[in-house]
């Protein structure tokens, strides 16, 4: 790579799984207009976000990132957003009642509007067609009008983003998220399932601790902290052209920053070096994460990591393994022991969805909960193993009672896939499935934190 970067050096790399827009001077039209427009996130905030995320490093929190795999213009909804916001909230308070580690808390929300694809078109009808690539793309009905790409969709990705994190801001810090609303937090649909019953124990020991600490005169009028939270957002950093208009020049620092979210990640097909991909990122002042699925070489890994935290920032790298149920076992330890060899600081995050795709028996995309949660649970074997913190969690969920993933507690059957299968890529999970992992993350880390003091003592 080049030494000098500028917002656009990433032009001249090899850029994989970016559309074919027709009509270039739309495309400047569009940009420019985004050039022009307020920044969502400013450069403090990010920085704020690095900081968070290097005590996660430390071992001192635990990072939950979370949301819908890709959102659409069409369940744009402030429910929508309330409901995945709150099952958010609902899982750190799970998690950090039984850890007493803060976590750190990670929308995939806010502009996670663009999709890597396998396939580049897909034939439907006996038409082939350009694959549907994300709402700030093209449209996902399968026509060719639909699937021409439309840079004006840009426009309209940025508005979606601007009012939900406007909303979101809103929640986290306009009394949504006092703690004394803890059992508020809970959807109706979780009713009387186990899982909705163990919450509200939770929240019921969470609300004897708050009223004892009322009494000796702590409460949200002495501590804010009690009455807000800090909520980040974050996205794939796909869609180039978006994400260079969307970079502003930090007037404190003078550093470039992508304003567009907090968090930018890079994902597992655009993570090849040479990219265009890592060359922007490798620019920017955001923390970002890299997505780590089973081809990724651990020399590989160490050089993108010389390129993209030469300096060797705490909080700057989150690395995101993907591997699936039946190959995290035989792969996360070469690569943990050739980072922590290399000395590269980073956060350790589990993505147990997307190595466990599958098509069911009834045509739909799924993922079984079992193999998400054994994921889950060798992730933090292993990193037990190796004496490393298992760090974070990122997860495609929603707050709504969808049927896209298989199991849990109430369990969703193969059959039952139809009934609320709504997402527009991958398959979620739903609240309760949700909350489910959050009780199991809960436990591991729970182990973690008592085999640290047990070292300790
Ligand atoms: C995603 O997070 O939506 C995604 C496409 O993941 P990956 O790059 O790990 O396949
Ligand atoms: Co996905």
């Amino acid at each position: 790579m080049s030494a000098a970067w500028t917002p656009d050096s990433w032009t001249r790399a090899e850029a994989r799984q970016l559309p074919d827009y027709p009509d270039p001077a739309a495309l400047r039209a569009a940009t420019d207009t985004l050039r022009a427009y307020p920044p969502l996130v400013f450069a403090g905030e990010a920085r704020n976000l690095t900081a968070d995320l290097a005590r996660v490093e430390r071992g001192e929190a635990f990072l939950l990132q979370g949301g819908d795999c890709a959102e659409s213009f069409a369940e744009f909804h402030p429910d929508n957003i309330r409901d995945t916001f709150r099952v958010i909230l609902q899982m750190a308070v799970v998690l950090t009642f039984a850890s007493k580690l803060p976590v750190v808390k990670l929308g995939r929300m806010a502009g996670q509007f663009a999709k890597p694809r396998s396939a580049g078109t897909e034939t439907v009808g006996g038409v082939e067609m350009p694959s549907y690539r994300g709402d700030n793309v093209n449209d996902i009905t399968p026509t060719l009008t639909a699937r021409a790409p439309d840079p004006e969709r840009m426009i309209r990705a940025y508005s979606q983003s601007a009012a939900t994190l406007n909303l979101l801001r809103a929640f986290a810090q306009g009394g949504y998220a006092n703690l004394h609303q803890v059992h508020r937090w809970t959807h109706d649909f979780l009713g009387q399932s186990p899982w909705g019953r163990k919450y509200r124990e939770t929240a019921d020991r969470i609300g004897e601790a708050l009223e004892f600490m009322r009494a000796c005169g702590i409460d949200p009028e002495t501590v804010p902290q009690l009455a807000q939270t800090q909520f980040y957002t974050s996205h794939e950093a796909l869609l180039l052209p978006y994400e260079q208009a969307m970079s502003r020049r930090d007037s404190l620092t003078n550093d470039w920053y992508d304003t567009s979210a907090h968090f930018l990640w890079i994902g597992d097909r655009t993570r090849f070096e040479g990219s265009a991909h890592v060359e922007f990122l490798r620019g920017v002042g955001n923390p970002i994460g890299v997505k780590c699925g089973p081809s990724l070489d651990p020399d590989l890994l160490l050089r993108l990591l010389g390129t993209l935290n030469p300096a060797r920032v705490p909080g700057r790298v989150t690395l995101i393994t993907r591997y699936g149920h039946d190959k995290v076992e035989a792969h996360l330890p070469r690569l943990i022991r050739a980072i922590t060899r290399a000395g590269h600081p980073v956060v350790w995050s589990c993505d147990p969805m997307h190595g466990n795709t599958i098509q069911s028996a009834s045509g739909y995309k799924t993922r079984p909960f079992d193999r998400i949660l054994h994921e889950v649970r060798a992730f933090f074997a292993v990193h037990r193993a190796e004496g490393t913190h298992a760090g974070g969690i990122h997860a495609e969920m929603t707050g709504r009672n969808v049927t896209e993933c298989t199991g849990g507690a109430v369990d969703v059957t193969d059959q039952s896939l139809a009934d609320r299968y709504h997402t527009h890529c991958d398959p979620r999970l739903n609240a309760g499935q949700s909350l489910e992992l959050a009780f199991l993350l809960a436990e591991m880390l729970n182990a973690e934190m008592a085999e640290r003091r047990k070292v300790a003592a």
